[in-house]
């Protein structure tokens, strides 16, 4: 044999023996190969695409092949122009849980019904409106679109579904937080269509690729595909975190970009890309825009006020006058809280580490922290005891406590509630007098309306648009409750004051 021989009989018995090795280390870490891909010959991607293919050697997808993700690439890399025959690209949660089936599993997962008072999963939505823990709530948002539509959320496999279904009005920039694929080109050109709030709702809706239409977010929202390492790709946090930082309410901690974060921030910019207060649609003033405001309850108004003279989202239609209506901010009531100052982030809680075959595995269903303690108590399979790491007692007893301070905080919320709709009625009857033509002291009624906006403000963001029933920040939810109850009988006495009451 000669040399060239025997280097090339050693390279294919090296490679069979590698070949082995890495099916015995993927059965040991219960990863399932998908189909190798029909391979015509060498890759050499790294000719044309040099830095996706260091930065995928250098991580642990660097023993895939590119062609095992993108199909059609061999063809491609072997026609006269790669730009006439396509490489494949599948943005699907599907082409990576053929190699990772737990997290897949766990992510699509879906188990009706609620593990303790509030929140949960409900069956049909349309069942569980918002109404039944905020009776006034129509009347307190009066004129706005969740008047139309406001029910309890479901798990993260029906994000497209129950965004599609929605009788609210819906705009291209809230697919940010519904569709993997919009995200990943907001502001770019894709297939020929522009993806930005000037174009049509529709005609964005109809780009996503229908192997997602039943989940709409996968897997490379918050996974890099090439380095497999973290990542965020929603560009209006992006740009929120380029002006103020990751977390502009812990300086120590605030690096200046995702890259740049600790791991604790990093995990709470994952789910930041979308639970949080943003501004996705349009304003009073007919405008339409895309924003993470990127501030807490209590900074909100005056940044509102300043940036966009409050017109940003609606004019209530009862007193006539802009008011903030949040989103879900999970996000920055969890700032400053106890469980952030004592290292959690949402995926210490949400997304426990789960024993599977002796390893432990990150569960990816994405629901109540209850849930898993109730799994957990009745020895089933996906139980844990997160909150073990910092408490040393029983599940049950945790648990208990939760709901008891969740019950006091809903107690103090429907006495807010009872006096935002006082205040609206004593601001409604001073409006009306002056349409009258009655004599108004407006300088009291401007700072009654003042007051006003900042108690709407703090029960509207903290208790009914965040979804944990005061547990993620107790303290701060308690003390803007109290300055929420003071400054509504405030404005009541005022309102009242103004037509020259008592
Ligand atoms: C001879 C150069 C060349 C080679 C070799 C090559 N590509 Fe490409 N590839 C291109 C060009 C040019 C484009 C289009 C411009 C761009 O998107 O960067 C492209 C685009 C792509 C895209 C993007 C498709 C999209 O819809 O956005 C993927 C994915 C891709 N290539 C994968 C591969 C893979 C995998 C290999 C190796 C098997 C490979 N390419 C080999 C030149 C090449
Ligand atoms: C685990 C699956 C996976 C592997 C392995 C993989 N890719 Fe990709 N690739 C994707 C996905 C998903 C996208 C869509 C863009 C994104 O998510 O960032 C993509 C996008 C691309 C693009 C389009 C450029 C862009 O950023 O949009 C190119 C080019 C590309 N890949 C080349 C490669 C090459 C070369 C390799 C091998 C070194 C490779 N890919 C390996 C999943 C993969
Ligand atoms: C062909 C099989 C295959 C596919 C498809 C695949 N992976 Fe992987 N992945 C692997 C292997 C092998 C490893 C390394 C072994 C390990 O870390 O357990 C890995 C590791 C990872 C890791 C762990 C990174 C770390 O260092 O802890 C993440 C995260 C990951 N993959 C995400 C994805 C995502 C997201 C996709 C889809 C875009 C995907 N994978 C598609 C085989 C695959
Ligand atoms: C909302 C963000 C998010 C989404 C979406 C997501 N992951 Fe993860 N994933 C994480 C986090 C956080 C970890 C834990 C990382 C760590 O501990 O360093 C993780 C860990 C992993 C790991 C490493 C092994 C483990 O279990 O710890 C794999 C593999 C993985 N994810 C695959 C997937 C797949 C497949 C999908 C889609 C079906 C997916 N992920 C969707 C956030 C996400
Ligand atoms: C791409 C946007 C997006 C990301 C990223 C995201 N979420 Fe969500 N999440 C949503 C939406 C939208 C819903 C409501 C789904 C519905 O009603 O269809 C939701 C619902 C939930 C629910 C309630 C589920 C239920 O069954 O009621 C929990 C809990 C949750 N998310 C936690 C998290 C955590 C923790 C993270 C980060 C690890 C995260 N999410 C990342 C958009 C996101
Ligand atoms: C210390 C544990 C813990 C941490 C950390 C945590 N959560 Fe929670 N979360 C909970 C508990 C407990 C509930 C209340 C669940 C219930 O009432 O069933 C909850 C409720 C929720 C809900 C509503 C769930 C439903 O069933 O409707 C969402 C969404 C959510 N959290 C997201 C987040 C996000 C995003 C973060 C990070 C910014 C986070 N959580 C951090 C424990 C935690
Ligand atoms: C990273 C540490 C950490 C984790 C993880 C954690 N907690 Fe806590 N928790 C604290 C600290 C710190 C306090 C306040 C001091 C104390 O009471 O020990 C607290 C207090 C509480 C309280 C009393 C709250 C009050 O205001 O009355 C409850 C209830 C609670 N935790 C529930 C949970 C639950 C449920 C989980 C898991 C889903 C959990 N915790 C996970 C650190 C943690």
């Amino acid at each position: 044999m000669n040399l060239m021989k025997r280097l090339g009989y050693w390279m294919k018995v090296s490679s069979a023996i590698l070949g082995l090795i890495v099916t015995a280390l993927l059965w040991m870490t219960d990863i399932v190969p998908s189909q190798p891909a029909k391979r015509a010959g060498k890759e050499e991607c790294r000719d044309c695409h040099r830095r996706i293919w260091d930065e995928t050697k250098k991580g642990s997808h660097g023993g895939l092949d590119c062609s095992s993700c993108h199909p059609n690439a061999m063809n491609h890399q072997d026609a006269d122009d790669p730009l006439e025959v396509a490489a494949g690209v599948d943005y699907s949660a599907e082409a990576c849980g053929s190699c990772h089936r737990f997290q897949y599993e766990t992510y699509m997962k879906d188990e009706p019904g609620k593990a303790g008072l509030y929140g949960g999963t409900p069956e049909d939505p349309a069942k569980a409106p918002k109404l039944a823990e905020f009776p006034l709530y129509h009347k307190i948002v009066a004129g706005h679109g969740f008047t139309k539509d406001y029910n309890e959320e479901r798990a993260h496999r029906y994000i497209l579904q129950d965004h599609i279904e929605t009788k609210r009005p819906k705009f291209p920039a809230c697919l940010n937080c519904k569709a993997t694929p919009i995200a990943l080109h907001w502001g770019k050109t894709w297939n020929g269509v522009a993806i930005s709030n000037d174009t049509k709702w529709e005609d964005i809706v109809k780009l996503i690729p229908k192997e997602l239409h039943p989940y709409g977010v996968s897997c490379i929202h918050c996974h890099d595909p090439h380095n497999a390492e973290l990542r965020i790709i929603n560009r209006g946090l992006m740009e929120a975190i380029k002006e103020r930082g990751v977390n502009p309410y812990w300086p120590e901690r605030n690096a200046k970009s995702f890259q740049a974060a600790d791991k604790q921030q990093k995990e709470m910019l994952l789910c930041g890309q979308c639970h949080v207060e943003y501004v996705c649609g349009m304003g009073a003033d007919k405008k339409i825009r895309f924003v993470y405001s990127w501030r807490k309850a209590r900074d909100l108004q005056a940044f509102y006020q300043e940036r966009y003279g409050n017109q940003q989202d609606w004019v209530h239609s009862l007193i006539g006058e802009t008011l903030v209506k949040s989103q879900h901010p999970e996000l920055e009531l969890f700032w400053e809280s106890k469980y952030e100052r004592a290292g959690a982030s949402c995926v210490t809680c949400h997304m426990p580490k789960v024993e599977v075959k002796g390893r432990l595995l990150t569960s990816h269903w994405l629901t109540s922290p209850l849930k898993y303690l109730d799994k957990e108590m009745k020895k089933e399979p996906l139980g844990a005891y997160p909150c073990g790491q910092c408490h040393n007692v029983p599940p049950a007893v945790l648990k208990a406590q939760v709901l008891r301070l969740q019950q006091h905080i809903d107690a103090v919320q429907k006495r807010v509630q009872k006096a935002l709709s006082d205040a609206i009625d004593a601001l409604e009857a001073a409006k009306k007098a002056r349409e009258a033509g009655k004599k108004v002291d407006s300088d009291l009624l401007q700072k009654a309306i003042d007051l006003y906006r900042e108690a709407h403000l703090r029960w509207e963001n903290l208790v009914v648009s965040e979804n944990s029933m005061g547990f993620h920040n107790p303290e701060e939810v308690m003390m803007e409750l109290a300055e929420s109850l003071d400054n509504a009988r405030q404005v009541e006495a005022l309102a009242r004051k103004a037509i020259g009451g008592p």
